[in-house]
């Protein structure tokens, strides 16, 4: 009986660690998980946007001067627009896509 016991347990141990190097794309919307809208933004967003939002690369639009709403920004970041390709596969999660909207709201603010 221990010893099935035992083997169970390491079966389990050999599982789990088979499993932790890999990276998850697809993650749930955990309350605890912190999201850094301006990480993800550096990260997707700024090689065609710029950190500010108004490099313009491959016509992409200045996002500090853009007039559009919270709802219309999420929805050009969920389906794309253009020659810019969707992010929903990418932000996978309600969280990461608003935090990246917030950060695109917050362009606007600054004095560039
Ligand atoms: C491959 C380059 C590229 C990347 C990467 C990219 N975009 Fe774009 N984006 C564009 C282009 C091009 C347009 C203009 C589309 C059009 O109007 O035809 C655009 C337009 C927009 C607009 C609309 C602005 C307006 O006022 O019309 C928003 C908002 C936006 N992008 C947000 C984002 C966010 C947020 C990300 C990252 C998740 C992102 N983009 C990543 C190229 C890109």
């Amino acid at each position: 009986m221990v010893l099935k016991i035992v083997v169970f347990i390491s079966g389990m141990l050999l599982i789990s660690s088979c499993t932790q190097g890999e990276i998850s794309t697809v993650k749930k919307d955990d309350p605890n998980v912190e999201v850094d809208g301006r990480l993800l933004y550096i990260n997707q967003c700024a090689s065609c946007h710029g950190p500010k939002g108004n490099l313009g690369n491959s016509g992409s639009k200045d996002l500090s001067k853009s007039k559009l709403n919270e709802a219309q920004v999420l929805k050009i970041i969920k389906k794309g627009k253009g020659t810019m390709p969707p992010f929903e596969y990418l932000l996978t999660t309600d969280k990461e896509r608003e935090a990246v909207v917030q950060f695109v709201m917050s362009l606007r603010k600054e004095e560039n």
